[in-house]
Formats: C-alpha cells, sequence, structure tokens
C-alpha cells in the first residue's frame, strides 16, 4: 500500500494545537514538507519543532483565517515555497449557542472563516495540484453534518455548508487527480472539546465531570478520540493509496452516530 508523502507538500491551516497539530506530525510522518497555520506564533513554532524529518523543511506561518487579507498573506507566503500537493482545511470551531439566539454576524463570521477561507486557498492551490498531477483537499468539520448537535447552532449550519460545497468540488475536480473529502472528529481530546463540556455544564447545571461521563456513555468505543486518530484518518486521505476514494465522509468517532 502506497502510503508515502515523500516529495509531496502539505499546507495545514488550525495546526499549533488539536486535531490540525496531529494532522501535520501525520503528514510530516509520511514524508510531506508541511506548512503550518495558526494566530499564535509561539504555540505554531512549538508544532512546528516537534514535527518528524528535518525541521528545515517545514514551516509555520502566522495568519487569521476569519480575516481576508491575512488569507492572503498566506497565499503568498506559501506559494514562495512551492506547490502545494495537499490542503487540510481546519479551524477553531464557532461560539456554541443556539441557532434561534445567534446574530446574523456571528453566522457571517463563521462563514467567512471556515467557508470562504477555505475557498480561497482551494482557488489559489489547484492550479498547482492539475500541475502536479496529484491533489488531496481534506475539510475537518464534524458529525454535526449529519446530526446536528443540540447547542451548536452556528457550528452546525457552517458544518452543513462547508460539506455542500465540499461534495460540489469532489464533482468537479475528480477527473483531474484531485480528491476532496470531509473528515468529521466525534468527540476528541482537544481545548475545543474542553470548551464544549464547560459551555453545556454551564448551560445544563450540571457538573463538568457529569457532562463528561454523559459524552462517554453515548461513545461505543467508551472513549474520547486521540487527536492522533483523527490524525491518522487525514494522513490515509492525502496518501496515493487514497487515490479512489472522493467526495466521501469520514466519521472518526469511535462509532458514536447512530445514523447509518
Ligand atoms: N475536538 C472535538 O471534539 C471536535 C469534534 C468535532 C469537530 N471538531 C472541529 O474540528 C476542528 C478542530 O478541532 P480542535 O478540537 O482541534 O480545535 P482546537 O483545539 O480549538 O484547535 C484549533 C486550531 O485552529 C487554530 N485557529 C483557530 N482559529 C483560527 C483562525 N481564525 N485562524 C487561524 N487558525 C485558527 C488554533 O490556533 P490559534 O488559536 O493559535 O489560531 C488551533 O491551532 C474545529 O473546527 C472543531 O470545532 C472538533
Amino acid at each position: 500500500m502506497d502510503m508515502s508523502l515523500a516529495d509531496k507538500r502539505a499546507l495545514v491551516c488550525g495546526a499549533s494545537r488539536g486535531i490540525g497539530r496531529a494532522a501535520a506530525v501525520a503528514l510530516a510522518g509520511l514524508g510531506a514538507r508541511v506548512t503550518l497555520v495558526a494566530r499564535d506564533s509561539e504555540a505554531l513554532e512549538a508544532a512546528v519543532a516537534d514535527l518528524p524529518g528535518d525541521r528545515q523543511e517545514h514551516a509555520g506561518v502566522v495568519a487569521d483565517l476569519g480575516e481576508p487579507e491575512s488569507v492572503d498573506r498566506l497565499v503568498e507566503a506559501v506559494r514562495a515555497r512551492g506547490p502545494v500537493h495537499v490542503l487540510v482545511n481546519n479551524s477553531g470551531g464557532p461560539p456554541g449557542g443556539p441557532a434561534l439566539a445567534a446574530e446574523a454576524g456571528q453566522f457571517s463570521a463563521a462563514f467567512r472563516q471556515h467557508l470562504l477561507a477555505s475557498h480561497a486557498l482551494v482557488r489559489q492551490f489547484v492550479p498547482d495540484m492539475r500541475r502536479e498531477g496529484y491533489g488531496r483537499i481534506i475539510q475537518i468539520i464534524s458529525t454535526s453534518v449529519r446530526e446536528p448537535i443540540p447547542g451548536l447552532g452556528v457550528s452546525n449550519t457552517i458544518r452543513g455548508a462547508m460539506a455542500g460545497w465540499s461534495k460540489t468540488l469532489a464533482g468537479e475536480l475528480g477527473g483531474q487527480g484531485i480528491t476532496v473529502n470531509n473528515v468529521l472528529p466525534g468527540f476528541t481530546a482537544t481545548e475545543r472539546l474542553d470548551y464544549f463540556f464547560k459551555m453545556q455544564a454551564e448551560k445544563s447545571g450540571r457538573s463538568t465531570e457529569d457532562v463528561e461521563s454523559l459524552a462517554l456513555q453515548r461513545i461505543p468505543a467508551g472513549r474520547f478520540a486521540r487527536p492522533e486518530e483523527v490524525g491518522a484518518a487525514i494522513g490515509f486521505l492525502a496518501s496515493p493509496a487514497a487515490a479512489y476514494i472522493n467526495g466521501i465522509n469520514l466519521p472518526v468517532d469511535g462509532g458514536l452516530m447512530r445514523s447509518i
């Protein structure tokens, strides 16, 4: 099975911690030269320094995916390093709360940070992928694409938009050596999960520990995912071995989702 990304370059957004960082580690482990993106430069540099392989082959670029000018500067910085073969679109999840309580501006901010930033990167780097005859575009979204999560109104809405956009691109690019897929993490032990449990505890009046243990009871695997387990799925989808997998939503959720 060909899992080698030895001659490939990858761009991983939201990569200073959590799932994005684990994706960067997985891709570097398969031999890719990886550029990591986040807002906090110190955390970003620490993540770059931890990557497997030659440190000089990897880089960090500070950018805010919610700011179009920042995304433009990111593109320039990445372009200067050479073509991109693997693009991982990932960012921090939108703030929680019921859909009904959300202001219009919260939807547009999340749309800008998630969908418009991803779209700008795809438009910039698809020509590289076409020329190189190799492209992997992977979105990190959520199981909420299939089963919306109560209390995450804006997030549920934006994930649905991402999934529709991604599936459309899969049809448009599939004949050109480029695949477009989504990874749907379930409960994964990161800062985002801590935030989610705290928010649910405040809303329900339960302790954070109770909220966590109720969540665990819903997961057939009986535990939360480790970020590396989601990173491994991203590494596989990015590899030559996954060339015929296109347009899918891959849950990495320990069996959490009840739908088929
Ligand atoms: N963890 C879970 O259980 C879970 C489940 C389902 C879906 N998800 C989704 O999967 C994605 C990744 O989750 P995670 O748990 O790894 O999140 P996380 O621990 O909060 O990490 C988010 C990463 O994105 C970066 N980031 C956030 N906002 C950014 C921005 N505006 N511009 C550039 N980078 C930004 C963060 O770095 P900086 O803050 O330095 O920018 C960080 O590196 C999120 O969309 C999350 O909602 C997570």
